[in-house]
């Protein structure tokens, strides 16, 4: 039986779901309330982590120790670094890997967790096509791909840093948790994907752009990830 964990980082990320749900018990740990219950027939964890990739981290741990959930889903913005994604459009994780990772001095590549061998880690494909195939059914306006998530522990707002992160990573876009959560389940042989509305251009504009877009953009990831649920297996 599937048992689904829903992070998002802010409540905004996940305010929608917990509303929908028929929630069955409210679990406190680490000072975060783990709603479970059902969402469109599916059992579900909803979760607030808070901002962050050490949030987010822990986040996933207990997801895995305590409520033995079988696949992590993130929900929520970030700021675009791929032309090709606009405000409001959604990016649905192909990996992920932590922008703010260096131990080059040592001979690793920028982003690439010493001792592990892993600069990106790989989403579930199937999660992955799931989510786009449920985004053109359930929301067939808005504008869907796939791609890199870089993250790190700052919000990211200026044309040179952003640049950086496209030469040096890859990056489709930034936020501040997916490669935490990536990690996590990784290390916990959990499958996942991070779905992310894009809030802001991650530039200098995104301090203007961020707090118009973001409530718009969670609700189109919440969105797609309480339609994408029912049809995981
Ligand atoms: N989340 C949304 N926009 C972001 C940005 N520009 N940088 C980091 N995290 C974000």
């Amino acid at each position: 039986m599937n048992k689904i964990g829903i992070i998002g980082a802010m409540e905004l990320e996940v305010e929608q779901l917990k509303n929908q749900m028929s929630v069955t018990e409210i679990v406190k740990k680490a000072s975060l309330d783990f709603y479970t219950g059902t969402l469109n027939d599916a059992d579900v964890v909803v979760v607030r982590s808070g901002v962050g990739k050490v949030n987010a981290a822990l986040c996933v741990q207990i997801l895995a120790d305590v409520f033995h959930v079988t696949h992590i889903i993130n929900t929520g913005v970030a700021g675009s670094l791929n032309p090709a994604l606009d405000i409001g459009d959604i990016l649905v994780s192909t990996d992920a890997l932590h922008h703010d990772m260096d131990a080059t001095i040592f001979g690793y590549r920028p982003g690439e967790v010493p001792q592990m061998g892993l600069r990106e880690f790989q989403a579930d494909p199937d999660m992955a096509a799931i989510a786009v195939r449920s985004c053109q059914e359930a929301n067939p306006d808005i504008h869907v791909r796939t791609g890199r998530v870089v993250s790190g522990d700052q919000f990211v707002s200026s044309k040179e840093l952003k640049q950086h992160l496209i030469e040096e990573f890859g990056g489709d876009c930034v936020e501040m948790e997916g490669a935490s959560i990536a990690h996590g389940a990784y290390l916990n042989s959990i499958p996942f994907v991070i779905i992310r509305a894009i809030s802001d251009k991650a530039d200098d504009s995104a301090e203007m752009d961020y707090p118009t877009f973001e409530r718009a953009a969670a609700k189109h990831s919440a969105n797609l990830v309480a339609h994408m649920i029912t049809q995981l297996t």
